[in-house]
């Protein structure tokens, strides 16, 4: 979490750093602040809330053109070209003003943004106090600064670098003495013209510009400049200039990092004239399955996925499947377990990332384990996929975001090409997860032999109807939109369904919460007469997943005869069904129809009609749609 972006070049500074911060202000928001180096000055301003705190304090310092501050420097802070800034999602120490970023030494010289959690911060704390520092925050990163600043005090006066170098050699030797996971960012007024930037376990890539160069947590803050951009390794520094980009490892060795081209275009990150970003999301779906899908589906039901380098005997050694990931992504991974199972009959678990290396899982070279994550940067799941490489298993991710760690550090990646995620609800990347975790599971059952033929060929025709078939569940939409307006005031929402409709409900109850600050839960239908249904209440609203008459077994009966069950006891019931399913109407209060999918894949379908929900209850709440409180996007402590 946190966003962090670095400027050095010939144009002024702030404005880019500060529209950096604007599209990474979904890794956090609780404050953010900015350092501009303005000829040989440190120029920095900082303030808890949202980046318009930020703006609004910037404003007002301006002097009378607009850009100088009046203080002592020639220039103002809108002149400097050289410049660092942080939006925060708070870890050590409340979200203040003192506490937001950048952390200045004592020296008044030198400035650090951080990423990350240091461990040691309380030992090293210490040992700068004894040295006679005063603290001005609480946070972690504030000893990074101090330790920084000596740093280059004493590497100055024993003349064991110079120029620009000395920033990158004094942020070597202090990363040495840090744990934790960190992505780094310093100036040093001394040294205009130059950003330096570390990472370990954290997020940070290059931008590579043209007598300009770019730091950022990722390359949505700076796409708008340049799409060719420099992934660094793990325990790596970075020196960028207006000019060059140079890589070191921690102990000062020359490194590379790996290029990449960015093939997002910019206006996907902007709101498109949405009223949020999140309902931009949903709106892409029908594209971002379609953009899945393409290159790796043949007429014949063939599954292509070259580009995932696991050999097919590797795939056939598979005796066990692991589903990692959190949150969303792993409600995705409960229906890929549905579909794994079904149709390769390997055995697959499916676990929440955060418990997953605590309960010494049983794991060898013959088991696969799927990473599942959207920003490729949740530090649970990267957690988990390290402990399954270390006993051996396999490591196939399913990532979004080309670069980042969960790929990088997997045997394997399929990227779902969902595009940028700004909104912190996940959607359009949950139903590509979705459809990665059907290709996966068509993959394995083909290379295996035990698909039978026709079931493929039919599911990808399947598959490939779905992108149509969405825009055609979202023209219809509106009904949707006033039901959730109507139950704006309830107390508690309930969802229930039943096999794959499980961990829809399970998602529709998570996107209620974290966007509604609702009391909502998901249950798995039958559970409910085990404990469950004494919450239903005279009016509670329920919302009934409900799978296709179609389907196989009993299934859809059963769930009929649970609507009723909670009918009876006086729930308001909110059914999604297939379109063409009258037997559920006696006991609805409100349909939803959608329209029709073989039941492994109506997840597809389903999720839709519950993310517009909560959008829309949110919104009628009057709550922060895209940035709900205490959440970021991507959750990079454990
Ligand atoms: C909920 C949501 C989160 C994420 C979870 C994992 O809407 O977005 O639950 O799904 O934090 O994030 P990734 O997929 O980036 O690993």
């Amino acid at each position: 979490m946190c966003g962090i972006v670095g400027y050095a070049g010939t144009r002024p500074a702030l404005g880019i750093v500060l529209d950096g911060l604007r599209r990474l202000e979904y890794r956090g928001y609780d404050s953010a602040g900015v350092a501009v180096v303005c000829e040989d000055e440190l120029l920095t301003e900082k303030r808890a809330g949202k980046l318009a705190n930020l703006e609004k304090a910037l404003s007002e310092r301006s002097g009378p053109d607009g850009l100088s501050d009046g203080g002592t420097a020639s220039m103002g802070i809108g002149d400097g070209t050289t410049g660092i800034g942080h939006t925060r999602w708070a870890t050590h120490g409340g979200p203040t003003d003192r506490n937001a970023h950048p952390h200045v030494a004592r020296d008044g010289r030198v400035a650090v943004i951080h990423n990350g959690i240091i461990e040691n911060f309380a030992k090293l704390r210490a040992e700068l106090e004894a040295d006679g520092v005063q603290f001005t925050s609480d946070t972690d990163t504030e000893c990074v600064a101090h330790l920084l600043s000596a740093e280059l005090t004493r590497l100055r006066t024993a003349g064991e670098a110079n120029g620009p170098q000395l920033l990158a050699a004094a942020m070597r030797s202090v990363c040495q003495r840090l744990e934790g996971a960190f992505t780094l960012l310093a100036v040093d007024a001394a040294l205009p013209g130059v950003v330096v930037g570390a990472r370990r376990n954290s997020p940070l890539v290059v931008g590579r510009g043209v007598g300009e160069n770019y730091l950022a947590s990722d390359v949505s803050a700076f796409i708008e400049h340049t799409r060719e951009a420099v992934e660094l390794g793990q325990d790596q520094v970075v020196l960028i200039t207006g000019d060059a980009i140079e890589i070191t490892d921690f102990d000062g060795q020359p490194a590379t990092g790996k290029d990449f081209h960015i093939d997002w275009d910019s206006s996907a990150a902007e709101k498109g004239g949405h009223e949020y970003f999140m309902l931009k999301e949903i709106a892409e779906q029908p594209q971002a399955i379609a953009d899945t899908l393409l290159g790796r589906l043949t007429d014949s039901g063939e599954i292509m996925l070259d580009e995932v380098r696991l050999s097919d005997q590797d795939l056939r050694d598979v005796d066990k499947v692991f589903i990692v990931a959190c949150g969303t992504a792993y409600h995705s991974g409960l229906v890929a377990k549905y579909a794994i199972e079904h149709w390769t009959r390997i055995p697959c678990e499916v676990e929440l990332a955060s418990e997953f290396r605590y309960r010494d899982p049983v794991l060898d070279r013959s088991t696969l384990v799927v990473a599942i994550s959207q920003s490729g940067e949740t530090m649970d799941t990267l957690m988990a996929l390290r402990h399954a490489k270390a006993q051996k298993a396999r490591v196939l991710a399913i990532c979004n975001t080309n670069g980042s760690t969960i790929p990088r550090e997997s045997d394997a990646v399929l990227y779902t090409h969902g595009g940028p995620e700004i909104a912190v609800a996940s959607t359009k990347a949950f139903l590509t997860q979705l459809v990665a975790c059907y290709l996966i599971g068509l993959h394995l059952a083909q290379v295996r032999g035990n698909l039978y033929a026709d079931e493929a060929g039919a599911i990808v025709e399947q598959l490939l109807k779905v992108p149509d078939k969405i825009r055609e569940l979202l023209a219809g939409i509106d009904p949707v939109r006033q039901l959730a307006r109507d139950l704006k005031a309830a107390p508690t929402v309930l969802f229930i369904g039943r096999h794959v409709g499980y961990p829809v409900a399970l998602e529709g109850a998570l996107k209620l919460k974290e966007l509604a600050y609702m009391h909502a839960e998901g249950f798995a239908a039958g559970e409910l007469k085990h404990g469950p249904i004494a919450l239903i209440d005279q009016g509670t609203p329920v919302v009934c997943v409900v799978p296709s008459p179609a389907g196989r077994g009993m299934l859809h009966d059963k769930i009929v005869s649970n609507i009723q069950e909670v009918r009876a006891r006086g729930a308001r019931t909110i059914v999604i069904a297939e379109e063409g399913d009258t037997a559920v109407l006696p006991y609805a209060d409100h349909v939803i129809y959608v329209p029709r999918t073989p039941t492994l894949l109506a997840p597809l379908m389903t999720t839709i009609p519950l993310q517009v929900f909560a959008c829309e209850i949110a919104a009628a709440r009057g709550h922060d749609v895209d940035q709900p409180r205490n959440l970021a996007k991507s959750v990079t402590v454990e």
